[in-house]
């Protein structure tokens, strides 16, 4: 086996319907063992990319490797993966162990050689003993958990989930996410899930590949693609984030009302003196105590309304120097009491310079 930790390479994949272009340019190369998340709003294309790597839609031009092999014009049968999909996953009309086997005994095996198997499977997910049932017998969390030890079932090198769990309640969903993770952990395998869930990305992948209108926007870990998006669209896609519009002064100097500000903008756009910008920042990127009464980003301002959103919540804030323009700073319960927040309190705090984000105001339309 090389070196090279890509187990997974796509290689300028584009692909139309017709005259619509759902695929443009993807390059994206994936590491053996690793998870990522396919990102973004619906009709973005994940499905079709996911479906093009599992050789169920042909690609109109572009390569893909799996293991070093070519498998771009393989056939879904060729290929070396087990897939999963949102719901209707399961065969109605087959029990649960030979749901499981399937796989199995398409690749010639008995029942009652896949049998031990089969058990071992339905232990990793949690529902030992369930072979004899059927599928109606069972809830969506369960029902998914079987086609997850189905997609297993033959060991594949690559697992391929489209939205397994957007069927699912919200408390069954994080369960099953996190057991989805450990699994995928204690096996190595190389997953890539496709979800418009961006908290579900967050919490379960190595990677995410934000996409948007067919091409992808950045690919990078939860915590790259959350502190720093690498577009306008991330950073409204991925978390709660103020925008707020500004000015461009010159040499990284930006006013937003009576504000100014020094902060590195994003790359390729235009910030020459006069230009309008767009500045974004999180709900949690404020500095409540320690400010100096010189900090250049010292802020004061009136709590207009208190959003409860169980562990926290977002207060929303009119702050003197920027009267037009709202901003939602995040608080826990705990700071709420600390810092006397509630509607029509007077707040002092500074923005954090260092975490603001400078796009075009364009590409924030
Ligand atoms: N067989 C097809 N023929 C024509 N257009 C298609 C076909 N399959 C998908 N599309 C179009 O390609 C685009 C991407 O579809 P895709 O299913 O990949 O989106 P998605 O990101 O998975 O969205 P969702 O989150 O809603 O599942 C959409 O505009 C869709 O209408
Ligand atoms: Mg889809």
């Amino acid at each position: 086996m090389s070196d090279d930790p890509t187990y997974l390479d796509l290689r300028r994949i584009h692909k139309r319907f017709g005259a619509f272009t759902a695929l443009e340019s993807i390059d994206l190369a994936i590491r053996r063992g690793e998870f990522v998340c396919f990102l973004g709003p619906s009709g973005c294309g994940k499905t079709t990319l996911l479906r093009i790597i599992a050789g169920l839609e042909m690609q109109t031009s572009g390569t893909i490797l799996q293991a070093g092999r070519d498998i771009s014009v393989l056939p879904p049968a060729g290929r070396d993966y087990g897939i999963m999909f949102q719901s209707y996953a399961l065969f109605p009309n087959l029990s649960v162990a030979d749901n499981v086997a399937y796989g199995l005994v398409n690749r010639r095996q008995s029942r009652v050689q896949a049998a031990p198997r089969v058990e071992e499977l339905l232990s990793l997910v949690g529902l030992p003993g369930s072979g004899a049932r059927y599928p109606a017998q069972l809830s969506g969390g369960q029902q998914q958990r079987i086609a997850l030890a189905r997609a297993l079932a033959t060991s594949p090198g690559l697992l391929l989930l489209d939205e397994p769990l957007s069927a699912l309640d919200a408390i069954v969903r994080v369960h099953l996410r996190n057991e989805i993770r450990s699994l995928q952990r204690k096996l190595g395998v190389t997953t890539v899930m496709v979800t418009h869930d961006q908290e579900e990305a967050l919490s379960v992948a190595d990677r995410i590949v934000v996409m948007n209108h067919g091409a992808i926007e950045q690919i990078g870990t939860p915590m790259q693609v959350y502190r720093e998006p690498a577009s306008a669209f991330v950073a409204d896609f991925v978390g709660k984030a103020n925008r707020l519009r500004a000015v461009a002064e010159g040499d990284r100097w930006f006013r937003c009302g009576e504000l100014r500000l020094q902060c590195t903008p994003g790359a390729g756009a235009d910030f020459r003196p006069g230009r309008p910008v767009a500045l974004y920042l999180r709900p949690e990127d404020r500095v409540m105590e320690g400010v100096r009464d010189d900090d250049p980003l010292l802020c004061a301002g009136t709590v207009r309304n208190v959003e409860f959103l169980g562990g926290n919540c977002l207060a929303e804030v009119l702050v003197d120097a920027i009267p037009d323009q709202p901003l939602q700073l995040q608080f826990s319960l705990n700071q709420m009491d600390e810092f006397d927040v509630r509607e029509g309190a007077r707040l002092r705090f500074a923005l954090r310079a260092d975490r603001v984000r400078v796009f075009a105001a364009a590409d924030a339309a």
